[in-house]
C-alpha cells in the first residue's frame, strides 16, 4: 500500500512538473508569430475609401472599438466614441475584455507593420497575445490590400486619449489564447464577378462564422455546426441573446428568405428612425451589429446571401431572446 501511494505520489509529482513547465513554455515562448513586417502604407484616396467601408461596414472594427448604446436595439454607436475603445464586455467564465483605443492617440508609436501583425495574428505591439474576441484569426485571411485600407483609414480617425484598463481574462483561457495567434495566411482578394467567392470572402472577414456557430464549454466551434446560430451573448442589461440559425435550413435557417428579403432585412436599419429604436431596461436587444451592417453595398449583401445558400443546411430551432428572469435584470 505505501509502495503504492509513492508510486502514485511519484506520478504526481512528475505530472505537476510537466504542468509547471507547460505553463512556463506557453509563457515565455508563445505566442510565436514572427517579427512585425516592415512595410510603409500608401494612404491613396482609394485606400481610405476601401478601409473606411470596411471598417465600419463590413470587419466591425468600428462596431467593437467604439461606444455602444444598448439604449437603442442593436447598440449604434455613441456619437464621438469612433475608436476610443474600452466599452467593456463581461462574460461569465471569460472575464472582463475591453477592446483596445484604435485612434491614433493610443496607435500613434505603432509602426504600420505592427498594426498589420496585431489585426492579422493577434499579437500588441509587445508581442502579447489578444483575447480572440478580437477576430484575427478571421481577419488572418483579409487579403493584404484591405488590410492595409484598414490602417490607413485608422490613422485618419480623431485622436481620443482614452486610457482603456487591460482585459482581464480567467484561468485557463489566459493560457490557452496563448496558443491561438498563427501566421498571416491571406486569401486572394476575389473578383466581384465571382459572387460566391466573393461572398465567402466577406463572410469570414464579417465574422458571420463567428458569431453564428455555437460553441461548447472550452469556447472551441461545435463541430457540424457552422452557421447554425446558439452562440450566446450577455447584454449589458444582463439579458442573454442567441445568435439566429443563417443555414439553408428551411424551418429553422434561413432557406425560406427571398435575396430581396435578405438584404431587406440589413438595409432597413440605414433608415436613421430605424437606427435608432428605443429598447425599454429588460427589453429584447441583440448583438447583430445591424445599424453597422446597414452600410454594406447590395452586391456585397448579395454575395453573402448567395454563398450562405451554399453552406450545408442544420436543423437547429434557436431561442433568441431568453426569457426575462428577475434575477438576471437591473444588474
Ligand atoms: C468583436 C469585437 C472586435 C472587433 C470586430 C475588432 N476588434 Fe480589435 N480588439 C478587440 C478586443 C476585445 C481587443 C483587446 C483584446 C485583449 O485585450 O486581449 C482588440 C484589440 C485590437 C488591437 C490591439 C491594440 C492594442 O493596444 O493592443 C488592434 C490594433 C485592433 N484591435 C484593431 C482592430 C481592427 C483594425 C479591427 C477591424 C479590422 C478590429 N480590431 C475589430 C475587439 C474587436
Ligand atoms: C457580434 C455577433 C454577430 C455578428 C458578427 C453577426 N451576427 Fe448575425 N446575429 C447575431 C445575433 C445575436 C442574432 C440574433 C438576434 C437578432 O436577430 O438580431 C443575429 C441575427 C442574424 C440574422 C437574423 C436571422 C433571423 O432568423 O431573423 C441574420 C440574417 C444574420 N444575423 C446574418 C448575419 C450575417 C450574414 C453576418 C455576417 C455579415 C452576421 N449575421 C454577423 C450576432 C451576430
Amino acid at each position: 500500500m505505501k509502495k503504492l501511494l509513492k508510486i502514485v505520489g511519484g506520478i504526481f509529482a512528475v505530472l505537476l512538473l510537466m504542468a509547471v513547465a507547460g505553463i512556463g513554455y506557453l509563457q515565455v515562448s508563445l505566442p510565436d508569430v514572427g517579427d512585425a513586417p516592415d512595410l510603409k502604407i500608401n494612404a491613396t484616396s482609394e485606400a481610405l475609401t476601401r478601409g473606411k467601408y470596411l471598417a465600419h461596414h463590413v470587419t466591425n472594427c468600428i462596431f467593437c472599438h467604439s461606444d455602444q448604446d444598448y439604449n437603442y436595439y442593436s447598440g449604434p454607436m455613441v456619437p464621438g466614441t469612433k475608436g476610443k475603445g474600452g466599452f467593456a464586455m463581461r462574460e461569465p467564465g471569460v472575464g472582463v475584455v475591453y477592446p483596445s483605443n484604435i485612434t491614433p492617440a493610443a496607435l500613434r508609436d505603432w509602426t504600420d507593420g505592427e498594426i498589420f501583425r496585431a489585426i492579422t495574428t493577434g499579437v500588441t505591439k509587445d508581442g502579447e497575445p489578444l483575447f480572440p474576441m478580437m477576430p484575427f484569426p478571421e481577419y488572418s485571411k483579409m487579403a493584404e490590400t484591405d488590410v492595409q485600407a484598414i490602417i490607413a483609414y485608422l490613422r485618419t480617425l480623431a485622436p481620443i486619449e482614452n486610457d482603456v484598463p487591460k482585459s482581464e481574462i480567467n484561468f485557463p483561457l489566459n493560457l490557452i489564447m496563448r496558443t491561438i495567434p498563427q501566421p498571416y495566411s491571406p486569401s486572394q482578394l476575389p473578383a466581384k464577378s465571382d459572387t460566391l467567392a466573393l461572398g465567402e470572402y466577406l463572410t469570414t472577414i464579417a465574422s458571420c462564422r463567428m458569431c453564428h456557430t455555437p460553441i461548447g464549454d472550452k469556447g472551441q466551434p461545435l463541430p457540424g455546426m457552422d452557421f447554425a446560430g446558439g452562440f450566446e451573448f450577455s447584454l449589458p442589461n444582463g439579458r442573454i441573446v442567441r445568435s439566429a440559425n443563417i443555414t439553408p435550413h428551411r424551418d429553422t435557417g434561413i432557406g425560406a428568405w427571398e435575396e430581396s428579403y435578405f438584404i431587406g432585412r440589413f438595409k432597413e436599419y440605414a433608415d436613421s428612425t430605424k437606427s435608432h429604436i428605443r429598447v425599454s431596461q429588460n427589453g429584447d436587444n441583440t448583438m447583430m451589429p445591424w445599424t453597422h451592417f446597414s452600410g454594406m453595398t447590395v452586391e456585397d449583401l448579395t454575395a453573402i446571401y448567395s454563398y450562405l445558400k451554399t453552406v450545408a443546411p442544420v436543423e437547429n430551432a434557436v431561442e433568441k431572446h431568453a426569457k426575462v428572469v428577475e434575477s438576471t435584470v437591473n444588474k
